[in-house]
């Protein structure tokens, strides 16, 4: 497999990402309310930035959206009182499973990090406590959690989640 490299997403790249992310959807479960429509699960509305992975196809993907009131952002606000202006949402990031450990998903989140940096914004995000290999990834990145909060999907169904914030201070 070609180097991966990160790159700011494009349009031509949707359908790509979009077929990654069914196929982590069949080894991981990731996302857990399912994929009936990938490619609007890759472009919903309010996202401000997005990269992907690329070797000779599409491999892992990241985005920064708006904050929208999720649990994250409300959490974040009040141990901060910062301005929902100033926070950015991280989520939607996976890597394919035959790209894995090979710091793909490192390079994804310092590239949303850097915009960040860059934009002065905060970021927030909220994984559901059984995805324990991004949850260790966020933490070695230097993401300090500040919350538990419950993921709702499907029919009425909760899955546990915990929440995170960078820079910490
Ligand atoms: C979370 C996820 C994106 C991580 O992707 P990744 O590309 O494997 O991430 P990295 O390679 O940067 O790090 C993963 C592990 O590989 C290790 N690694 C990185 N480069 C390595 C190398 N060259 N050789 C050996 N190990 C390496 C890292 O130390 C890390 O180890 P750890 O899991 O024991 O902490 C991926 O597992 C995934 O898509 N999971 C399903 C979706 C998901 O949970 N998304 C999170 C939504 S909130």
């Amino acid at each position: 497999m070609p180097a991966p490299v990160v790159r700011l997403i494009e349009n031509e790249d949707i359908p790509g990402a979009a077929a990654a992310l069914v196929e982590v959807h069949a080894t991981d479960g990731y996302p857990v309310e399912g994929v009936s429509d990938p490619e609007e699960w890759i472009r919903p509305s309010g996202v401000i930035q997005a990269w992907v992975a690329e070797t000779d196809r599409v491999v892992g993907h990241v985005a920064i959206s708006r904050a929208q009131g999720e649990d994250a952002v409300t959490l974040w606000q009040a141990e901060s009182g910062e301005d929902e202006a100033r926070i950015g949402v991280l989520a939607r990031l996976f890597v394919v499973r035959e790209a894995r450990k090979n710091a793909v998903g490192e390079k994804l989140m310092r590239a949303a990090m850097g915009y960040a940096q860059e934009h002065r914004l905060r970021l927030v995000l909220d994984v559901m406590t059984k995805d324990s290999a991004a949850i260790r990834l966020y933490e070695r990145l230097g993401w300090k959690l500040i919350g538990e909060a419950s993921h709702g999907y499907g029919n009425g169904q909760q899955i546990p989640a915990v929440c995170y914030v960078w820079p910490a201070s």
